[in-house]
């Protein structure tokens, strides 16, 4: 199948399961998220961020992804993940992405609304989806303040006046946690949805309980992004191999390891109920 948008896949804000957002990074691991979404029957989007751009280069990776994807019989979306400038969404919608990103959550209210609307605009004269994002989602081991959570009210605004496809919000998740330790603000979240017309986001999901996860779909999460967890996984199987047998081939270790996220990825989809679902 031809790669599609996120309003393609089959999740909207009423579907009581959410699409999995997986960082990807090389061709492996675009293998991997589209084996486990094969196995699954789950819709899936390979997600493009900023340091893999850096580390394959984005015309390499966009067009590994749409190629890898062709390959398939289940939804699978390309999209840019945390933008923060405008000329790589123009670059990736010009090489055909499918959605893009644009994260404008650390900029001042109206220049965040003025950046993502441009972005919107520009996804939609090239038939994407755009993702923008309201509050912050903090990197590293830090805790999430109140004031970094979504406002409502904001929310409310931001999501009208940029036409946004899908809303990225802060519930208490942090980016990059190696291990899944955080609770979400489920009663925030659950007024976020009654009144925001677009589905919503959960960014750091490597470090949020699986408990939480399951009740952030029963309250309005409509896509879930993994990324730190997959590479914990394959870091881990691979030291271990090492220890085990230094003198192993590294391939075959790969390939193993290449396995290894992949069910982690299925063990993923089962848990956000979009198994079966393409
Ligand atoms: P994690 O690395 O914490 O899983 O977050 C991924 C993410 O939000 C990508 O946008």
């Amino acid at each position: 199948m031809n790669p599609c948008t996120l309003n393609q896949l089959g999740v909207t804000r009423e579907t009581p399961w959410a699409v999995g957002h997986f960082n990807i990074h090389n061709q492996e691991f675009i293998r991997a998220v589209v084996r486990a979404a094969e196995a699954e029957r789950s819709p899936a989007i390979l997600a493009v961020g900023m340091m893999s751009v850096k580390y394959m280069g984005l015309e390499p990776l966009i067009s590994a992804c749409q190629s890898i994807s062709r390959e398939t019989s289940v939804p699978i979306a390309v999209h840019l993940d945390h933008a923060r400038d405008i000329d790589i969404v123009r670059e990736a919608l010009e090489l055909g992405i499918n959605s893009v990103m644009f994260d404008g959550s650390s900029l001042d209210f109206e220049e965040n609304v003025e950046k993502t609307t441009n972005v919107v605009e520009m996804a939609h004269d090239c038939g994407a989806t755009a993702e923008g994002e309201i509050g912050i989602v903090p990197h590293g081991t830090e805790s999430v303040s109140q004031a970094q959570m979504t406002n409502p009210a904001l929310a409310i605004e931001f999501a009208e006046r940029t036409g946004v496809d899908f809303l990225a919000v802060s519930l208490g998740s942090v980016h990059g946690m190696k291990s899944a330790a955080a609770s979400l603000d489920q009663s925030l979240l659950q007024q976020l949805h009654e009144q925001i017309p677009v589905p919503l986001v959960l960014h750091g999901a490597s470090g949020v309980i699986d408990e939480q996860i399951s009740l952030a779909i029963e309250h309005g999460i409509r896509k879930i992004n993994v990324n730190t967890g997959l590479k914990v996984v394959l870091k881990s199987f691979l030291s271990n191999r090492f220890k085990e047998d230094s003198e192993s081939d590294l391939l075959q270790d790969l390939d193993l390891g290449m396995e290894a996220v992949s069910e982690s990825v299925a063990r993923r989809m089962r848990l956000f109920n979009s198994s079966n679902q393409a």
